[in-house]
């Protein structure tokens, strides 16, 4: 019997929608699954999805902010992959530092604390902890050098959306340059979540390295496919477009519709999970995961109008201030591990409809 047979794996969060995917892969492989989460609204509704149920999981209601569930769900694992956060836009600040960042520093605390042989953590960051990220001044005056000319900019003003310069512009008031995100570049998130996100990592880092247990960060891009919850507020464009879509409503794209993301699969954003469960060059690293092209959101809801043959107009208009107008990140360091995104959102389209006709059209 290969060793992996008997290696239990905790997902924290295995109730949601990368979480029980992930879990669903692993078990597969033969890992023995463990699971915590605490059912709590707006995604579930207090009881386990039926996706999780029957499967031979052991699963646990409990929240990942109390050490004694987190004790509990931690005993004689192998593994750890912390996924459960919070995500939402409220002012309730303080909740998603306690969520997703103490929550990590618990698990480390009993890793030490109870000596559990735990053999690595992978922790689920967000590609938002980059915002805006950065930008190059695309003035063309030469005595300015390259790093002269690269800025990390601010949210952009009220005034700019309202005049519809939905661009990022430079000191001299022109569009200036994206460039993609990398992972050693400055991280400035723009709200909370972004925030505990950058915190988690510093933290997991360095209690990780100080303490010998393996570590590794994924930053995720916009993920797609079954199981999002649509209840969910950060589940995006996917949810949103597919929705109005089936509803026969209108498809509101904001801003201009040329911002630009790199929607990535579920299916790929599991295999990255699952190549990092022991391939020692990830340990101690934090990895982009994103679906290496850029879409524009405009026609992302053209995808979604034709995927699922609505006759939904697409409507343009409206902004939300902290949304960032691209978010593209790098995959090359990923990449380099032999990973590489397979799927492109027209598979994500396809799959989440389907699910969501089944599951709440029928
Ligand atoms: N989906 C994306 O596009 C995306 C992008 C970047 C990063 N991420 C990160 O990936 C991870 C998984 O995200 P997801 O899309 O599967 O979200 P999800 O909401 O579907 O899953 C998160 C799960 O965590 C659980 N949870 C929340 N608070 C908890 C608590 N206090 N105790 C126990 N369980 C709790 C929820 O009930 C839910 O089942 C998160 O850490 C998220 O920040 C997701």
């Amino acid at each position: 019997m290969p060793r992996h047979e008997r290696e239990k794996v905790l997902v924290t969060g295995g109730a949601g929608f990368i979480g029980s995917h992930t879990a669903d892969a692993l078990a597969k492989k033969g890992y023995s699954i463990v699971i915590i989460d605490n059912l709590a609204p707006p995604v579930h509704n207090g009881r386990w999805p039926k996706y999780v149920l029957n499967k031979g999981y052991k699963l646990i209601c409990g929240d990942v902010r109390k050490k004694a569930d987190l004790a509990k769900a931690l005993k004689g694992v192998h593994y750890v992959y912390h996924l459960a956060a919070y995500q939402d836009q409220r002012l309730d600040f303080s909740k998603f530092f306690h969520t997703n960042t103490v929550s990590a520093a618990l698990i480390y605390e009993l890793i030490l604390e109870k000596k559990l042989p735990v053999e690595k953590v992978i922790l689920a960051s967000t590609q938002f902890a980059y915002g805006d990220g950065m930008y190059q001044c695309a003035h063309r005056d030469q005595r300015l050098e390259t790093r002269n000319k690269v800025f990390y900019p601010e949210l952009r003003t009220e005034k700019q959306f309202k005049s519809k310069r939905f661009d990022i512009l430079c000191k001299h008031g022109k569009p200036a340059k994206f460039h993609p995100f990398r992972e050693d570049q400055q991280l400035t998130p723009t709200n909370s979540y972004g925030l505990s996100k950058e915190a988690i990592e510093r933290l997991a880092l360095r209690l990780g390295k100080t303490y010998g247990v393996p570590t590794t960060l994924l930053r995720y891009s916009i993920v797609q496919g079954p199981r999002q919850s649509p209840r969910n507020l950060y589940s995006g464009a996917l949810r949103i477009f597919t929705v109005q879509a089936l509803a026969g409503k209108p498809i509101t794209v904001y801003e201009d519709g040329q911002q630009t993301r790199d929607f990535i699969n579920i299916d790929d954003v599991v295999a990255a999970n699952l190549l990092c469960l022991k391939n020692r060059r990830t340990d101690f690293k934090i990895f982009n995961v994103g679906g290496g092209k850029a879409y524009k959101v405009i026609d992302f809801a053209k995808t979604v109008k034709e995927i699922t043959g609505s006759k939904s107009p697409i409507v343009i208009g409206g902004f939300r201030r902290t949304d960032t107008r691209h978010a593209v990140s790098d995959i090359s360091k990923l990449k380099k591990l032999g990973w590489r995104p397979k799927f492109g959102p027209e598979k994500s389209v396809k799959d989440y409809a389907e699910w969501y006709r089944r599951e709440y059209r029928n």
